[in-house]
């Protein structure tokens, strides 16, 4: 139906059609989430030799139905057999899949067929999910003994901004070539950090890296609606990744933020990272592409 912009009444019933569309969104939504642990899932999530992505894979084991595929995608495979041993101990009813890749491999071609080689190498069909997806965790901090005026290098810049930008988007562009289905349900995580929001110190490419994934994700959810996106900030978690950053930022203000945040039993472990995250997932209420991060303010609170 055409609408004359000028038209009174056009205009309400407009902001009536939007309201409505929006509750029944917000409803579809609610309905989607809810279900999310219940349906039968293919699950890649990168990075997931240790850290949070160690921790999510043995969490969502346990929560998927049996025959849920998980994915373990990383450099280290020893490491990924280990966490993949620990799975399978805890819950032999999923199926873990290990992939080795390097995110910052983003020469042409490498990441065209990594989803489909998965699938026809384990012999599984995509068909056979109810929902597929795909949790953005690896990351790295890059050159944190720098400030921003020290990055001269420019391999090195560009290295940063291939494993943590460029190969998010080109790993993701590769999931929707093979789940290009929007009838199954398809769910993104993208892992972000409060260091995309708050500007912080000797972590310039790191920050900056995560607020371009963040406003990737957006846009997305913009192009892509029938995609459910969870932007997910987890807060300062007791990894090797911030223990590297703890030990060797360039940045004395950080350092103490960090160890205050330690000294004062503040820091979470992963395992309380990933609960917050499926509480979030399982709560119905994220909306779509909405960025998560209830850590902020007490951060704020240590600068
Ligand atoms: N820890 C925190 O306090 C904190 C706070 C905010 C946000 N986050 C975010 O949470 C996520 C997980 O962090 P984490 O603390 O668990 O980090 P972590 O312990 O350092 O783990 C990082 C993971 O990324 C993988 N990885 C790194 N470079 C890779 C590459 N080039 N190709 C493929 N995989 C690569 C690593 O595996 P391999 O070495 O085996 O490749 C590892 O599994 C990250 O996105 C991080 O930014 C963490």
């Amino acid at each position: 139906m055409l609408r004359n912009p000028m038209c009174a009444t056009c205009i309400i019933n407009t902001r009536e059609y939007k309201y409505t569309l929006s509750i029944d969104r917000r409803r579809a939504t609610m309905e989607k989430t809810s279900q999310l642990f219940r349906k039968k899932s293919f699950v890649a999530i990168t990075g997931g030799s240790k850290g949070l992505g160690r921790c999510m894979a043995l969490k969502f084991a346990a929560m998927f139905p049996p025959n849920s595929v998980l994915v373990l995608m990383a450099r280290n495979v020893d490491a990924m057999e280990i966490v993949r041993t620990e799975i399978i101990t805890l819950t032999p009813n999923i199926t873990v899949i290990i992939r080795q890749y390097d995110q910052g491999k983003t020469d042409q071609g490498y990441f065209d067929d990594i989803f489909d080689s998965v699938l026809s190498e384990n012999k599984i069909t995509k068909g056979d999910f109810e929902q597929v997806m795909l949790v953005h965790n690896c990351a790295s901090t890059g050159d944190k003994d720098r400030t921003g005026l020290q990055h001269c290098d420019g391999d090195r810049v560009r290295s940063y901004f291939d494993i943590n930008l460029c190969g998010t988007i080109l790993l993701n562009s590769s999931f929707f070539k093979t789940f290009y289905d929007p009838s199954q349900s398809r769910v993104i995580i993208n892992m972000s950090s409060g260091a995309g929001r708050l500007p912080t110190p000797s972590l310039s490419l790191y920050g900056t890296g995560k607020a371009a994934r963040d406003m990737f994700f957006r846009v997305l959810s913009t192009e892509e609606p029938s995609v459910r996106i969870l932007t997910f900030s987890p807060g300062a978690v007791d990894t090797v990744m911030l223990q590297d950053i703890e030990e060797n930022t360039a940045s004395h203000g950080l350092r103490k933020v960090i160890t205050g945040l330690r000294d004062d039993g503040k820091l979470l472990t992963p395992e309380a990272a990933v609960d917050n995250l499926v509480d979030i997932l399982q709560a119905k209420t994220f909306k779509n592409e909405e960025y998560i991060d209830d850590h902020y303010k007490l951060y704020q609170k240590y600068h």
